[in-house]
């Protein structure tokens, strides 16, 4: 089995927000290495059922051998946004709890193999999902300028997108550009010291989010899970960037609304709902101390909802 050190961010709090019922159906949608989907089955009881799953192939294998002797969780290597799917398929018609705690996890950022580190030399990929068809390679090696900066720009908050999407097409034309050290030296030499590590997490973040279709699948998801909640049931979303946190903000504050109608129309038209009471008005983040033990912790906002 991997050696994995991975501590789950806000495991406390994600816990207390998460359960209500002890005996209901949960939903993990980011499985990863566990860590939650273990707090979870801890606090269950016998008859109680948690369905993971994780889109990555080393997650899914892992964690399907880490809890083979609980017969109280299912795992799926699906995308979460398929939430309906995996629900069909093990007829739930509902969940008490549903759990997204969102981006890579410490094993795919420290593992060179997986090539989402910067650090490290991999091949330029970033696919969480390697069946996924365009890689981080075939963006940057045959996106145009334009398109290169836009990415940067709009998934990374990057200033310097388009210097940056210009000096990779001057050097895409002398030689392709395979690994992330390659991609690394290149937006080093356009950038000054200090703030090269901000601007290399920016651009593989923007290129990671790209790839993936991080913000489009986890809108679906919100979603689809409010569809699939039963009343009292609760989401819980760790974010762990400001692009993810509104996406997570805006469609709890949009499920809360029972109107959406203009605000001169005298008369209320929409025939909208509101779905979700919102739990978190302002999002809880980890510990001082927490942040001192666990670095990946130190950007994460939980917000938490419940359906009514
Ligand atoms: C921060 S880690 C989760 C860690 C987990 N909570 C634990 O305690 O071990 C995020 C995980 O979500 C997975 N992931 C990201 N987006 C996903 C998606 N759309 N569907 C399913 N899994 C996803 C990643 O592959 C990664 O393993």
């Amino acid at each position: 089995m991997m050696d994995i050190h991975h501590k789950p961010v806000m495991f406390n709090e994600s816990l207390e927000y998460l359960i209500t019922d002890k005996s209901g159906v949960y939903f993990d949608g980011t499985l990863g290495f566990g860590g939650h989907s273990e707090g979870i089955l801890l606090n269950l009881n016998n008859d109680a059922r948690l369905i993971a799953t994780d889109v990555d192939t080393d997650a899914f294998n892992f964690s399907k051998l880490k809890f083979k002797n609980d017969e109280r969780i299912k795992i799926y290597n699906f995308n979460f946004s398929q939430i309906n799917v995996i629900a069909k398929i093990e007829s739930v018609p509902g969940f008490s709890g549903v759990l997204a705690d969102l981006g890579v996890s410490s094993f795919q950022l420290d593992n060179p193999a997986s090539g989402f580190t910067y650090r490290n030399e991999a091949m330029l990929d970033l696919r969480m999902d390697k069946t996924k068809k365009v890689s981080a390679e075939e963006v940057v090696n045959s996106f145009s300028e334009e398109r290169l900066a836009d990415i940067f720009y709009k998934y990374g908050e990057e200033k310097k997108s388009r210097q940056i999407a210009r000096r990779i097409c001057e050097k895409r034309e002398i030689k392709k550009i395979k690994t992330t050290l390659e991609l690394s030296e290149i937006i080093f030499g356009i950038t000054p010291v200090n703030y090269r590590i901000k601007t290399l997490s920016r651009v593989f973040q923007a290129l990671r989010i790209y790839v993936n279709d991080e913000l489009e699948t986890l809108k679906v998801f919100l979603t689809k899970s409010v569809d699939l909640l039963i009343k009292g049931g609760r989401i819980v979303v760790l974010s762990y960037h400001s692009l993810e946190d509104r996406i997570v903000k805006e469609a709890f504050k949009y499920e809360e609304l029972d109107c959406i109608c203009p605000k001169d129309y005298p008369v209320c038209k929409c025939e909208k709902e509101s779905r979700l009471k919102i739990i978190t008005k302002k999002p809880v983040v980890p510990s001082d101390d927490e942040i001192k033990n666990n670095f990946r912790a130190r950007s994460a906002k939980l917000r938490a909802a419940e359906r009514i």
